[in-house]
C-alpha cells in the first residue's frame, strides 16, 4: 500500500483549483471543449455524469488513491467541499466552463444541487472500486502518515 499512502500523504486542498475551459460564444449557444492538449492537469480517461439529482442529495463522500478528477456543473449549480483532513474549502460551481480540479488523496462531497443540475466528471483513470477510500476514519488514518 506504499503508493496508496503516498497520494494521501502529499495532497492538500491548496492543489484544488478552478480551471476555466475554453468557451466559444455563438448567437445560438455557447460551446465548451475539454481536450487532451496539455491545458488539463491529466489526460482524460473516463467521463461520467450524474443527473436526476434530488436537491437535498449528498454525493461523493470519498477520496481516491490515484484518480484525479475535474468536476463540472454541466447544468445548474452545486457546491463541492474539498477536505484534506486538516482544512476544508467549498467551491460553488455554476458555469459549465468552470472545472474544479481535485487531485488524488482529497475527500470531496457534492451538495446544494439546484433542480435539473448535472454533475459532469472528467477522470484520469478507469473505474476501480479499490481506488476509493469511502470511510472517513480510514481517510484520516491515511492522512496521518504525513503528520508522523
Ligand atoms: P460514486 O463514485 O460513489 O458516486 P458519487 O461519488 O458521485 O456519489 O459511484 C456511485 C456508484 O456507481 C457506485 O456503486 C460505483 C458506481 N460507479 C461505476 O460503476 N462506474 C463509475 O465509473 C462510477 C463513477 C461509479
Amino acid at each position: 500500500m506504499k503508493n496508496n499512502a503516498d497520494s494521501h500523504a502529499t495532497s492538500d486542498i491548496s492543489r484544488c483549483h478552478i480551471i476555466n475551459l475554453s468557451h466559444i460564444g455563438h448567437p445560438y449557444g455557447t460551446l465548451t471543449v475539454a481536450q487532451n492538449s496539455g491545458e488539463l492537469p491529466f489526460a482524460i480517461r473516463r467521463v461520467f455524469y450524474i443527473y436526476d439529482i434530488p436537491t437535498d442529495s449528498l454525493r461523493g463522500g470519498h477520496s481516491h488513491h490515484k484518480e484525479q478528477q475535474l468536476i463540472i456543473a454541466a447544468a445548474g449549480c452545486f457546491d463541492v467541499t474539498v477536505d484534506d483532513g486538516t482544512s476544508k474549502q467549498t467551491y460553488t460551481l455554476r458555469r459549465p466552463y468552470e472545472a474544479l480540479y481535485v487531485p488524488a488523496g482529497i475527500w470531496r462531497s457534492m451538495h446544494g444541487f439546484s433542480a435539473g443540475s448535472v454533475c459532469l466528471t472528467l477522470s484520469s483513470t478507469d473505474y476501480d472500486e479499490t481506488d476509493y477510500v469511502r470511510r472517513y476514519d480510514k481517510f484520516l488514518e491515511l492522512k496521518s502518515i504525513k503528520r508522523q
